[in-house]
């Protein structure tokens, strides 16, 4: 399977997921592209030290749709089937969404429904609960919404700050996403309205499959 990892920044999960498809945790895939639409992102110098095609692809100036009809020419470009959202902080348009139907990814540093948008490990402490942790998601047209296909949770220690509860939750989101990647990569899953079913008797709703 060919897969697009899109970033703004770091990209620690744009690297586990890499390693993941390179030493085959990942089964059967290519990293065919890394694009961030932030030209300084720090993950296009690590995509490219590992040998990937790193692709910068600036909002600066364009419309939401325009910057993401950019984005698809250079997905469609590499035959990409896959496409996994690490770190991107745009939301994508309606086509964008469309044309990749069930075959984009995100992970977000909460349990979802809780915790949507920007700082979610700041909300989680700031709201007080006791267990955060991370979701990995297929992507509808609604911030952090979509059908979830795995989470992990996370305990929140009293003398947490966001950044130390985001410090232990990023180790699991590296695991989380790898996971999820080979199990769609896998195709033995089935979308019931929201709900992500594995198994079995899954009938294969694999990107490409
Ligand atoms: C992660 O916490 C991810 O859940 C969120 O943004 C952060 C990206 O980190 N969407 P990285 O760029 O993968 O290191």
């Amino acid at each position: 399977m060919k897969i697009g990892i899109l970033i703004s920044g770091r990209g620690s999960n744009m690297l586990a997921i890499s390693k993941a498809v390179r030493d085959g945790t990942i089964p059967d895939s290519e990293i065919a592209v890394v694009i961030s639409d932030r030209p300084k992102a720090e993950g296009l110098r690590k995509a490219s030290e590992l040998g990937i095609e790193a692709v910068s692809v600036p909002r600066k100036g364009r419309s939401r749709a325009g910057h993401d009809a950019d984005i698809m020419a250079e997905l469609g470009k590499r035959r990409v089937e896959l496409v996994c959202l690490a770190g991107y902080m745009r939301l994508l348009s309606k086509g964008f969404v469309l044309e990749y139907k069930n075959r984009i990814l995100n992970i977000h540093p909460s349990l979802l429904p809780s915790f949507k948008g920007l700082e979610a490990q700041k909300q989680a402490i700031d709201y007080g609960v006791k267990i955060s942790g991370c979701t990995v998601h297929f992507v509808d047209e609604d911030l952090d919404h979509g059908a979830i296909i795995l989470q992990k949770a996370v305990e929140v220690h009293d003398s947490d700050t966001p950044e130390s509860l985001a410090a232990r939750i990023i180790a699991h989101e590296h695991e989380t996403y790898v996971k999820a990647v080979a199990l769609v990569v896998g195709g033995r899953y089935r979308i019931e309205g929201r709900r992500v079913v594995f198994g079995d008797g899954g009938i294969s709703a694999a990107p490409g499959g």
